[in-house]
């Protein structure tokens, strides 16, 4: 039997989220410079979605650039925001044709003028699309995102929109850039590292975590079916005991 047909198609995760790491480790081993890894990188990234949607994974998210990577040399920076343009354009066709609906979560007002309008175009169009919610996460850092909450929180608290007593758990995810989406059930991260690096720090709070060694331009459909597999082999106890749940 393949990998796809061992994958349950009604124990799948609703939401996976994947840290896409190791383009420069992958470049570096052929002596390439690191931006042709991110190049090879948004092939699998075109790779990813497609086997998301075909299987049926309703939501998927994208770690493609954290608030800390500004940090990097700015011709990397502008070589992945100009990528960044460059398969918005050319994958628009293909969101659309598959029913896919683009978001984007972070401070994506720090994005090139260039990127956030065409961005903001892609999620425009494909906004009534239902197959599948594909988000990138861009400029995104899940400390300033949970500062932002609380911001946004005191500031209400303080124009007496709401109580210090109403705040609770789904307060708090409406404020999130994530409150259109799901928790995450599965967080993949590519490359060795086994480490979150500021990643949807609220939303994997009973994720699954999936670490393999593939870098990033190597991860493909396959790797992705092992990923789900390995998925569905676990035991999701969410805090009670595995009798209770049988
Ligand atoms: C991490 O690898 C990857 C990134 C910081 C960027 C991810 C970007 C892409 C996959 C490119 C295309 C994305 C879209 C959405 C079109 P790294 O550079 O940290 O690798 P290293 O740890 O081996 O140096």
């Amino acid at each position: 039997m393949s990998l796809k047909d061992q994958i349950l198609t009604d124990k799948l995760p609703n939401h996976v989220a994947i840290i896409m790491d190791g383009n420069g480790r992958w470049a570096k081993q052929r002596g390439m410079l690191r931006v042709l890894g991110h190049e090879s990188g948004a092939k699998s990234v075109r790779d990813i979605v497609e086997a998301s949607a075909e299987i049926g994974i309703k939501n998927l998210t994208l770690y493609a650039f954290s608030t800390e990577n500004w940090k990097r040399p700015k011709l990397e920076v502008q070589t992945l925001m100009k990528l960044l343009v460059k398969s918005l354009k050319k994958e628009i066709k293909t969101l659309q044709e598959n029913n896919i609906r683009l978001l984007a979560i972070g401070c994506l007002h720090d994005l090139p003028k260039k990127a956030h309008q065409e961005l903001s175009e892609v999620i425009d169009k494909t906004k009534n699309n239902t197959h599948m919610t594909l988000t990138l996460a861009l400029s995104y850092g899940s400390r300033e995102e949970i500062v932002k909450v609380i911001k946004e929180l005191t500031d209400k608290v303080k124009n007496n929109i709401i109580s210090v007593e109403s705040i609770d758990e789904s307060i708090i995810n409406k404020h999130l850039y994530t409150h259109d989406l799901p928790d995450v059930d599965l967080l993949i991260r590519t490359s060795g590292e086994q480490r979150i690096s500021n990643f949807l720090l609220w939303q994997i709070a009973y994720a699954e975590l999936y670490f393999t060694d593939i870098l990033w331009p190597d991860f493909k459909k396959n790797d992705l079916y092992q990923a789900l597999i390995n998925y569905q082999n676990r035991e999701r106890r969410f805090g009670k005991t595995s009798e209770q749940l049988s």
